[in-house]
């Protein structure tokens, strides 16, 4: 079944079920609170506080969505910044049971796939558990395989500051979640508190990349016919780590030329700032596998006339996206080789350094560090966005110093005085991936946003806190996961934001609810007995005979550090790292692991959290 196939199919369908058929919105949402359409109710939203204000009770749409909360994880097999949302939304007219019924009747029957599992709400303080939806499941199907889970995946918070939200029940087709469904029965305020809607309101959202997948039966959505009738991937065919640049580049470009035809320019601002780091990322990464600048243009091309088909904003603006586009890019092409040449001046060793296949996270490697003071330089001559350096950096083993990075920071803008904003309450933007601002040859800066200028350095040491207690709290949850599951566990690569951890390892097997809650019990044990966390610097094979985990075939250097939590000759975990860490394990706080899933073949993902 074609995209194609599967757009009209969803439409009809709906059609069929009393619903009238709304175009997408713009990409820009003219809601002030967020910065862009993360969803498709984002038009819909007044619809919920004032159900008469709707011009239909029934709707159905195929929205534009951009997302930039993901944008650490595209290259892997399901996430994207750009992707189109397929939902259906009643304001006050169906509630829970036809809701249910549709996607299940959608799902098996017009799409032919099989339910692996649902999952519905657990239910917290002041908001019951969702019984109700987990009877109409039953009654649907009663073999049925039904979880439970909370607030992270089953539960909607509202698009920006404020608005409706609400229990959801989400369905998975391969270990892969695939339609959203939301119950929004509540309206959250700014300052947090929930109250009762007056009229309740349905509101779904369901990946087409996603749907597309599973429909096509494809590992990836790169391979759908979304992707490929666009991008010729057997040009990305190498190490695994040019297949990670292809798939970002496929991303990037799309979702720039989507933004350049709803209106943005790529500028250091919000909007703008978000565009420009998404061109500049991908120009980086095609110079990083050396895919020339015409073979971008013929691909951005081929999205217009592909994509065209279905969005006619992508034709009728053609022209700017065209323009825009080759502005940005001959700017920065010019920055960027003189960057990278000033760049390998200084760190010879980023140029030769041999990359780990197969690895996206690396561990660094110990002195190796890119100073703040460099990063901030090359950031402000040249216009590197700091993630891009930080990319570069960590591809090559080096370690990147965030924290000297945000001191120059920090220090320019004293200097500078630029005026803040606040503007960024938007869910599914963290504030943190967008205060970095970029700074840049034209000279133009504005730092800060979405923090009062006076908090930045308080801001930004919590956030190195924070950081520090995930990273410990990553060591606890490897030693006990390996413990729960058996040595064959193997380390595959850690991200840490300021919201969660994220760990990567590689197991041939699912993972059952009762085994990730004795890991998650036995790493809060070891919080609650407040041990000692100390380091040594020892040579490779001592650190590996002492015992000390590492991650599976990367290269280490003569001389490791070696982090160990507990006594020397009775510890819990050791591994090899460069931290920083917590000196005691009390400090981490408690540690909730929010979410197991497979991302592809044997590699699995956690994600938890510290309270
Ligand atoms: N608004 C819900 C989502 O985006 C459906 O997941």
């Amino acid at each position: 079944m074609t995209q194609k196939e599967i757009r009209e199919r969803f439409i009809k369908f709906f059609e069929s079920k009393g619903h009238a058929v709304v175009p997408s919105s713009s990409l820009l949402p003219t809601d002030p609170s967020v910065l862009f359409t993360t969803a498709g109710m984002q038009q819909f939203k007044p619809y919920y506080i004032n159900p008469a204000e709707a011009p239909d009770k029934n709707v159905v749409s195929i929205q534009k969505c951009l997302r930039t909360s993901d944008i650490d994880e595209v290259g892997d097999d399901s996430h994207l910044t750009f992707f189109e949302m397929l939902g259906n939304f009643s304001f006050g007219d169906y509630w829970k049971k036809e809701a249910i019924e549709y996607a299940h009747e959608f799902i098996t029957k017009e799409m032919g796939l099989t339910i692996d599992y649902v999952s519905v709400f657990q239910g917290e303080e002041g908001v019951p558990a969702d019984e109700e939806s987990e009877k109409i499941w039953q009654s649907i199907d009663p073999a049925l395989k039904i979880k439970r889970a909370g607030r992270e995946d089953n539960f909607w918070g509202p698009t920006g500051e404020e608005g409706p939200c609400g229990p959801t029940t989400e369905i998975y087709v391969n270990d892969l979640e695939v339609w959203n469904i939301v119950f929004n029965e509540y309206y959250q305020s700014a300052d947090k508190q929930l109250k009762p809607l007056a009229i309740k309101g349905i509101d779904t959202g369901m990946g087409l990349e996603r749907l597309a997948m599973v429909v096509q039966n494809k590992s990836n959505i790169f391979e759908t016919d979304l992707f490929s009738n666009v991008f010729s991937f057997a040009l990305f065919a190498g190490a695994p780590d040019e297949l990670k640049s292809g798939r970002i580049i496929a991303d990037h470009l799309r979702a720039s030329v989507f933004l350049i035809a709803d209106g943005v320019q790529p500028s250091n601002k919000e909007r703008g700032y978000i565009l420009r780091k998404l061109i500049r990322r991908l120009l980086v990464h095609s110079k990083n596998i050396q895919i020339p600048t015409s073979v971008i243009a013929d691909f951005m091309q081929k999205i217009i006339i592909e994509y065209g088909k279905s969005h006619s904003e992508l034709i009728d603006n053609q022209q700017s996206i065209i323009n825009e586009f080759t502005k940005e890019v001959t700017k920065f092409l010019l920055t960027l080789d003189k960057g990278l040449e000033e760049f390998y001046k200084k760190y010879p060793g980023l140029k030769a350094q041999e990359l780990v296949p197969g690895q996206s996270v690396k561990p660094f490697v110990v002195g190796q560090k890119i100073s703040g003071k460099d990063a901030f330089d090359l950031y402000q001559s040249y216009g590197f966005p700091p993630e891009v350096i930080k990319e570069i950096a960590e591809n090559h083993l080096y370690e990147f110093d965030e924290e000297g990075f945000n001191k120059e920071m920090e220090i320019h803008k004293n200097i500078s005085r630029a005026g803040v904003e606040k503007k960024f309450g938007g869910h599914g933007i963290h504030p943190h991936t967008i205060t970095n601002e970029v700074g840049s040859a034209e000279g133009n800066r504005s730092f800060g946003v979405g923090v009062k200028e006076a908090d930045l350095s308080v801001e930004r040491r919590e956030e190195m806190k924070k950081k520090t207690r995930l990273h410990t709290a990553t060591h606890l949850l490897d030693a006990a996961l390996r413990k729960v599951l058996g040595q064959e566990l193997a380390q595959a690569g850690a991200d840490i934001t300021v919201e969660r951890l994220r760990f990567d390892f590689n197991f041939p097997r699912k993972i059952t609810p009762e085994e990730l809650k004795q890991a998650e019990d036995m790493a809060n044990e070891i919080v609650k007995k407040d041990l000692p966390v100390t380091f040594k610097e020892v040579d490779l094979q001592e650190a590996l005979d002492s015992g000390a985990a590492g991650i599976f075939k990367a290269k280490y250097p003569p001389r490791v550090k070696v982090y160990t939590v507990g006594e020397d000759n009775n510890w819990f975990s050791r591994e090899i790292c460069a931290g920083p860490h917590v000196t005691h394990t009390g400090e981490i706080g408690h540690i909730t692991i929010t979410k197991e899933e497979s991302v592809s073949g044997g590699n699995r993902r956690i994600r938890a959290t510290v309270e």
